[in-house]
């Protein structure tokens, strides 16, 4: 069972609960927005109801329970597909025959179906959409050197990035994030994505102790700053000599603060790029 909380918002504040509720802590956030109207819908989905309950009472609005395996039913309509570039586009495709309707739609592009579940990551936020972009430029790189490269994804949400790197050319990819749920999930996306052979695995990267082989040419770390923080010391020991890492989910407000940790942690900030509150970072691990 889940427990739905919903309210009616002004468009003006869709950031603002984007932001409120990013990370999924406390549900998967749905918002939904009518054409030609100001106001949009603001779901939260809760698998406990104490937690809606308790967003009812900061917020207002009401909670209803919904059966979860309605879940693509009760979500908003599918959103609009994302383009990366000219090499990617992410969809709600959520069945073999969306995929392929999908791939018919996109020629030319690697069709990268995500359905809107219980894992951040659909490829229009704005953190995640950065990276993709990084990514796709970052794999045109090692194509036109012939060098062959490999990913690791971590927070890993519905595994997009990883499955994309994978899509892009990586010679494997590898995600992990803390929450059991994004790990289903991202299996779930590998597999409808033609790509089981992606690795998820529940890793807590605060925690976490890499083994010699989880060391990677790309590392993607969406993450949010206090995480970041707290983790370079991981992220810079997990990153080949002179890989690149895309450090993202850092609020404009927190990255000086956070990429000053970065360089101390033996990372070169190459990028800086700010997408409305957000800071998405390419970065170095430098030679020797
Ligand atoms: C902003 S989402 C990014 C998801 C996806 N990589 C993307 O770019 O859309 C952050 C993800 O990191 C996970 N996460 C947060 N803290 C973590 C930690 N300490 N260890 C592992 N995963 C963590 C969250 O569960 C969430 O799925």
């Amino acid at each position: 069972m889940l427990y739905v909380w919903s309210k009616l918002s002004s468009q003006k504040w869709a950031d603002a609960w984007e932001e409120r509720f990013s990370g999924g802590a406390q549900g998967a956030l749905v918002i939904t927005t009518v054409p030609g109207r100001t106001m949009i819908r603001v779901e939260l989905y809760c698998e406990k109801e104490k937690v809606a309950l308790e967003v009812q009472k900061e917020f207002g609005g009401s909670v209803r329970k919904v059966k979860q395996q309605n879940w693509a039913a009760i979500s908003a309509e599918p959103p609009p597909p994302v383009k990366v570039r000219d090499a990617l586009v992410i969809c709600a495709a959520r069945t073999k025959a969306e995929m392929a309707a999908a791939r018919k739609a996109h020629p030319g592009r690697e069709v990268i179906g995500v359905p809107p579940d219980m894992a951040f990551g659909t490829g229009h936020h704005a953190t995640t959409a950065t990276v993709l972009r990084l990514l796709v430029d970052e794999a045109v790189g090692f194509a036109a050197a012939g060098k062959a490269w490999r990913m690791g994804d971590l927070g890993c949400g519905s595994g997009i990035l990883a499955i994309a790197a994978r899509k892009l050319g990586a010679e494997s990819a590898w995600g992990c994030d803390f929450d059991p749920k994004a790990v289903l999930v991202s299996r779930e996306n590998g597999t409808r994505n033609g790509v089981p052979e992606v690795g998820f695995d529940e890793v807590d990267v605060l925690k976490w102790k890499p083994t010699k082989a989880q060391c990677w040419e790309v590392v993607a770390a969406n993450l949010f700053a206090d995480i970041l923080e707290n983790a370079f010391p991981t992220i810079v020991k997990v990153m080949k000599p002179g890989g690149v890492v895309f450090l993202s989910g850092i609020l404009h407000t927190q990255a000086d603060e956070c990429l000053k940790a970065g360089e101390a942690a033996g990372l070169v900030i190459e990028r800086r790029l700010k997408v409305g509150k957000w800071v998405t970072a390419k970065a170095r691990k430098v030679v020797g």
